[in-house]
């Protein structure tokens, strides 16, 4: 099977920094990607692993002390409405477990329709329900059943200003093909090139769920946490959602997702009806996850990564060439450029000059910036003095 990855074969990380097996050193700024909102080795995460593996790793099917205290963090980060967690093996699973607990829930209420709305460009994973809900083709190449998956609808993202509550609830019960039972949606949309929504997006997705006694779903796989530069993305809207899904950056680099949910939602299925062999009892998951949060909080990152990605914005927006459109939240960051060619081109640029920076979008032309939360103002200044300077290398090219 040919492989997705080239490029340098990393032996160590410390910080923002990655180092190969040659010895070359690495400016981290895909980090994960996302997942390292502590960069590399923090003591914080080490430290939880020495201390939890010599204790307990994992307990299948009874509950340990470190998954508990996780869960009940969790919740209280996320504000009053959430009281239930279950957790998974990775973020694709915790979006699977999120729409069959949607379903779950509808059908207890003699909803038993099969509609569930995503997002066009919107991603979720790539297994069956999370690739399905995914709404970029460029990962579906080969697979019709995945786009026809039973009642999975595709909206569009509204283009800045252009909100309409009316015109959205148009399409949704256009393309909705029976009772609609969910929406999905990514708060900022990642992987699918970091489209900010325009104001009011998410209000209306709010709305639009109320009115036809949908749940509301939000995947902050990618912008929880801090990524975006308030703990949770959603926060910045005022939107809350029905159920929360988070992973990436919660293990740190072990895998893990989580589902949050209030009480009368997690409660409307029995223990029989999920479960995972390690998603739910991993005491070495519970206990980095818990190290994740700690500094999360006590570090102040989510104010870091408004502060650092603003900045950053600022000073490539004021530099980039006139056709690579610069956006993002916190330190997620887009850099939309014409073509796939020009993005990769940026890529190999940046690398050469010793930074790791990703590609997404449908079209494979947005370059993404999505370095460690606590990334130093030096390294920091060099993302941006390595950026400027690449900048300018592709204007004279
Ligand atoms: C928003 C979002 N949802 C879901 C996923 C899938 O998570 P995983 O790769 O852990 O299965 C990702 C991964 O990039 C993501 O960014």
């Amino acid at each position: 099977m040919a492989t997705l990855l080239d490029g340098p074969v990393m032996r160590s990380g410390s910080g923002s920094w990655l180092v190969d097996i040659e010895g070359n050193r690495y400016l981290d700024c895909v980090a994960g990607p996302g997942v390292h909102l502590l960069g590399h080795g923090h003591p914080a995460v080490i430290s939880a692993i020495e201390r939890q593996a010599s204790e307990l790793i994992h307990s299948s099917f009874q509950l340990n002390e470190p998954v508990i205290e996780l869960a009940e963090e969790l919740a209280r980060l996320a504000g009053g409405s959430f009281q239930r967690v279950f957790f998974a093996n990775s973020g694709s699973e915790a979006i699977e477990t999120a729409v069959k607990l949607a379903k779950k829930f509808q059908a207890a209420r003699g909803r038993f329709g099969h509609s569930i709305a995503a997002l066009e460009n919107g991603y979720h994973g790539r297994s069956g329900i999370a690739l399905a809900l995914t709404g970029m083709n460029i990962y579906k190449t080969g697979l019709p059943g995945f786009s026809l998956y039973p009642g999975i609808v595709h909206l569009p993202v509204p283009r800045p200003g252009e909100v309409d509550l009316d015109e959205l609830g148009r399409q949704l019960d256009a393309r909705s093909q029976d009772d609609l039972l969910a929406v999905v949606a990514e708060p900022v949309l990642g992987v699918g090139g970091v489209i900010v929504p325009p104001d009011g997006f998410l209000r209306a997705l709010r709305e639009l769920c109320d009115a036809r006694g949908a749940l509301l779903i939000f995947d902050e796989i990618f912008t929880g946490l801090g990524r975006t530069g308030t703990t949770f993305a959603f926060e910045r809207s005022g939107v809350r959602p029905d159920i929360l899904v988070i992973g990436k950056p919660l293990g740190a680099g072990l895998p893990v997702g989580a589902v949050l949910t209030p009480d009368d939602l997690g409660s409307c299925w029995a223990p029989v009806d999920h479960s995972t062999t390690f998603g739910g009892n991993g005491a070495l998951v519970g206990a980095v996850g818990k190290a994740v949060l700690g500094e999360l909080t006590a570090g102040g990152l989510a104010d870091a990564s408004e502060r650092a990605g603003n900045q950053l914005m600022g000073a490539l927006r004021s530099a980039a060439p006139t056709d690579v459109e610069v956006r993002g939240q916190g330190l997620l960051i887009g850099l939309e450029w014409r073509s796939p060619d020009q993005a990769t081109a940026f890529r190999r640029r940046m690398m050469a000059r010793g930074v790791l920076v990703g590609i997404g979008g449908q079209q494979r032309s947005v370059v993404r910036l999505t370095p460690p939360l606590n990334i130093t103002s030096d390294d920091l200044k060099l993302l941006e003095s390595t950026t400027l300077a690449v900048f300018d290398e592709m204007v004279r090219r």
